[in-house]
């Protein structure tokens, strides 16, 4: 059973200014004037996230971050933690995200300890699983997807609100989409697997698809069964075409 209204998020990655928070503006007023049941939100990069809340106040569009530290504070040059994501104005946070598994080097087992983090924090983890290349080519997307969640998913999640974020490794930035029904099979895995290990609550976790969405394609992914929503990248950096994708929910 998927989820009732859908969730779209835009992860803008390591691009923006401040002159890019024009399109947060942009956003805010085309969402006021063109009403939709989707939540939305924002996950900028850190550096704009205090003036992005700012900006956001009395919008519907909710702020996150794209990654965060498992401890609170401390020696940790460079990090910021789930406190100060929130502290700056965040209520979500991307967590798991291939490039940070892949160019970063995280496990599962810190995947694991950073959404605990975000928990702690009562930050929303957006929790990123997907295949590479290889796996799909191999016909084992399902076996990596299953055991990415069942490795990087804590207990801890039980009673917690929080989302998955199926993005296989391929469709990232390159333009290639998955098929409907290629979607729909890793969507509905995912949706037993919650189920299986949250019970109830797992029926009811967002399922966002995210991996080269963008206008024209949005309004197709978005009716695949057990899609609740997407993570969007490139396309979310834009207004104009985040809001289109956002209408297409
Ligand atoms: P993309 O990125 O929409 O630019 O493919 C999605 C993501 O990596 O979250």
């Amino acid at each position: 059973m998927a989820a009732t209204s859908p969730f779209i998020a835009g992860n803008w990655k390591m691009h923006g200014l401040t002159a890019r928070l024009d399109q947060l503006r942009i956003l805010a007023d085309g969402l006021a004037s063109h009403p939709t049941a989707a939540r939305v939100a924002v996950c900028p990069p850190a550096t704009l996230l205090a003036q992005a809340a700012h900006i956001l106040v009395g919008t519907r569009v909710e702020l996150g971050g794209q990654d965060c530290h498992g401890e609170a504070s401390g020696a940790f040059t460079g990090d910021i933690s789930a406190e100060m994501l929130a502290d700056a104005g965040a209520r979500l946070v991307i967590l798991g995200h291939s490039e940070r598994r892949m160019l970063h080097g995280e496990s599962d087992s810190v995947v694991a300890s950073k959404i605990v983090a975000s928990l702690r924090a009562k930050l929303e983890p957006i929790i990123c699983v997907g295949e590479q290349g290889d796996d799909r080519r191999a016909g084992r997307t399902l076996r990596v997807v299953e055991g990415q969640l069942a490795a990087s998913l804590p207990d801890r999640l039980a009673g917690a609100r929080f989302h998955i974020a199926y993005e296989p490794v391929w469709a990232i930035g390159s333009g290639l989409t998955p098929t409907s029904e290629e979607i729909a099979e890793v969507h509905d895995a995912i949706r037993r697997a919650l189920i299986a290990r949250f019970g109830e609550q797992g029926a009811h976790v967002h399922i966002l698809y995210g991996g080269s969405v963008k206008p024209e394609n949005a309004a197709e992914i978005l009716k695949v069964a057990e899609v609740g929503g997407a993570l969007v990248g490139g396309a979310s950096l834009t207004a104009s075409d985040f809001i289109q994708i956002i209408a297409a929910a």
